[in-house]
């Protein structure tokens, strides 16, 4: 990367000292993330911003919904800014306020919502979260989703969950036994979701059609070809990947999960992993002992979590320095305090 933006930003940041804290998740680029104070999964990146109460600025590298997650979960006195607000997620956008209202009404017309309780994915807008909130749900994130889901069988007979059709589907069946069965796709394109009365009365898990476009792509396919290119390795997925591809995976779980999995492995292993390519990449140069490789050849970036660039950040940054506050992430507080409930209850896990 430039060395004069890599210079800028070490002296923006040395200029701020402690007044800012810089969160960066694993898919962010390598210039990006070496100015990170913590990386981390989603659930991590949300329980550091909670825990850092004298940060005034929280700089979240990130996508959208992380940064307004920060802000729920952070004091009044502190401002989180988004160095790039074209960085969404395509997922998070697959549930509106709206549709989600929509299919509640359904439930209840149908006198199940009594018996529904709603989880949603970390990867959803605040309002989603505050949806949640107010009908006595919870948050999940890839690390926790099955805590949440036992949490939530305990309180209900049902879940409704957003909007990851795949975490959910594969948090259910392939962790906590249900069948397939047991879930239904709510498709919010379709008038009743596109389900019969009786379908949402027999099913356990509600699951939203959302999916992550970058994770959907790899398939059963990717993982044959692999396993007979590279005898012996082990396929190492993240949940958001489709019910097939997890199934026929070795192991599934986090980006720190897959990190941790990847330290943890003994040296000349082989490895295809199934997530982002700025975290594989990173991976693999970390590891030259293990022969670690990206599950799909077709390069598979999140577009929107590499909006954040040093140019971004240099830029935001800079703006701290001369007193201003850019692209700071706000939540109404009325939506704050529900999706803070959900939010909690999701800290609050055992
Ligand atoms: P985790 O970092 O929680 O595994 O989530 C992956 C992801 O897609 C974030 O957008
Ligand atoms: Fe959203 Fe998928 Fe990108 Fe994560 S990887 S931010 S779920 S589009």
């Amino acid at each position: 990367s430039d060395p004069g933006l890599v210079a800028r930003a070490e002296a923006a940041k040395a200029a701020l000292g402690d007044r800012v804290f810089v969160l960066g998740h694993h898919y962010q680029r390598d210039e990006v993330i070496r100015f990170a104070d913590v990386t981390g999964d989603s659930f991590k990146l949300a329980r550091e911003a909670a825990a850092r109460p004298d940060a005034e600025f929280i700089v979240f590298c990130g996508v959208h919904f992380m940064a307004e997650s920060a802000d729920i979960l952070t004091g009044d006195h502190q401002r989180v800014v988004l160095p790039d607000l074209a960085a969404g997620c395509s997922m998070a956008d697959m549930a509106v306020l709206g549709q989600v209202e929509t299919a509640w009404d359904l439930f209840t017309d149908l006198g199940i919502a009594d018996s529904v309780v709603p989880v949603t994915y970390m990867n959803s807008s605040a309002d989603i979260k505050g949806f949640v909130g107010r009908n006595s749900g919870v948050v999940c994130t890839s690390s926790n989703a099955k805590r949440a889901l036992t949490w939530a069988f305990e309180r209900g007979e049902k879940v409704f969950f957003l909007p990851d059709q795949h975490l959910g589907r594969n948090t259910a069946v392939l962790e906590m036994g249900f069948d397939l069965d047991d879930c239904v796709l709510y498709d919010p394109h379709k008038p009743h979701g596109g389900l019969t009365p009786e379908q949402l009365r027999d099913a356990k898990m509600i699951l939203w059609r959302g999916h992550c476009s970058v994770h959907g792509r790899f398939t059963l396919d990717s993982v044959r070809e692999v396993r007979e290119r590279v005898p012996g390795v082990n396929v190492l997925v993240h949940p958001e990947c489709r019910h097939d591809v997890v199934r026929a995976a070795d192991q599934v779980g986090s980006t720190e999960y897959i990190i941790k999995a990847l330290e943890a492995a003994p040296a000349g292993s082989a490895w295809a992993v199934g997530t982002e390519l700025n975290l594989v990449r990173r991976l693999a140069l970390a590891h030259p002992d293990k022969q670690i490789m990206f599950l799909d050849r077709t390069v598979c970036y999140c577009s929107t979590m590499n909006r954040i660039d040093l140019p971004h950040l240099v830029w935001a940054l800079e703006e701290l320095v001369a007193g201003r506050v850019p692209n700071q992430i706000t939540v109404d507080p009325d939506t704050a305090h529900h999706a803070r409930a959900a939010l909690d209850q999701m800290l609050a896990l055992p």
